[in-house]
């Protein structure tokens, strides 16, 4: 099993059972450092929230892929008037072909801006991915109290913003550290542009259970059988 940091959120996660990609922001994201003509065949593309840096190339690399698009409600239906093919979920739970999906809390926003108008497209969430290996995307958030319920799903790989300014800055991502009761930490979210520029604050992640991906970096995730 593998798993691909794209830059700022976006990951690409190779498992037995499909290759799934989590907010795949490629073109135009100035930390990416493949093109979506560089990803294998892609079965899922989870869409945490429908900001741009979230969305990104899922449509194109959708289409390409025949993918399945897993996103809130409100955005699969809107995406389902347009033709295109989503799966819509909630906070709860869903076993995929893939293995079980359970989204969660994420304290942000969501909307899609189309000719000057905000469209409301749902809750933003967190996903925890029970693969071969169990994976937590945070997607975009604030520190929250309901991290301390995840430490019940025995995440081995959370995967959490720490720009500030949007999401949870890097002292917050060390607070949601001690939450989250996971294996590994790795942060996202950061140093893509200006906004989200921690790299003052760098040094304070260089912990044992915190992995720095640099983007485009595959990690190889060991699979006990
Ligand atoms: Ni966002
Ligand atoms: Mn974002």
């Amino acid at each position: 099993m593998n798993l691909t940091f794209l830059g700022h959120a976006g990951f690409l996660i190779e498992s037995e059972r499909g290759n799934i990609l989590i907010d795949p922001f490629m073109t135009g994201n100035p930390s990416c450092t493949l093109k979506p003509n560089d990803l294998p065949k892609i079965d899922y593309i989870i869409v945490t929230h429908t900001h741009g840096d979230h969305v990104g190339d899922t449509l194109d690399i959708a289409k390409k892929n025949s993918a399945l698009i897993i996103a809130m409600n409100e955005y699969a239906i809107y995406l389902n008037q347009r033709g295109i093919k989503a799966h819509g979920i909630n906070f709860g739970s869903f076993e995929f072909p893939f293995g079980k999906a359970r989204f969660v809390q994420a304290s942000h926003s969501s909307s899609l801006i189309e000719k000057g108008q905000i469209i409301y497209t749902g809750n933003p969430f967190g996903v925890v991915l029970h693969l071969e290996k169990t994976i937590y995307h945070a997607g975009d958030t604030g520190l929250i109290g309901d991290f301390n319920l995840l430490k019940r799903y025995d995440i081995d790989y959370a995967l959490m913003p720490c720009g500030g300014n949007f999401t949870m800055d890097v002292e917050d991502f060390l607070v949601a550290t001690e939450m989250v009761g996971a294996k590994k930490y790795i942060p996202m979210h950061y140093n893509t542009f200006g906004l989200v520029d921690q790299s003052k604050y760098m040094d304070k992640l260089k912990k044992d259970n915190i992995i720095i991906m640099n983007p485009g970096e595959k990690i190889f995730l060991e699979v006990k059988k």
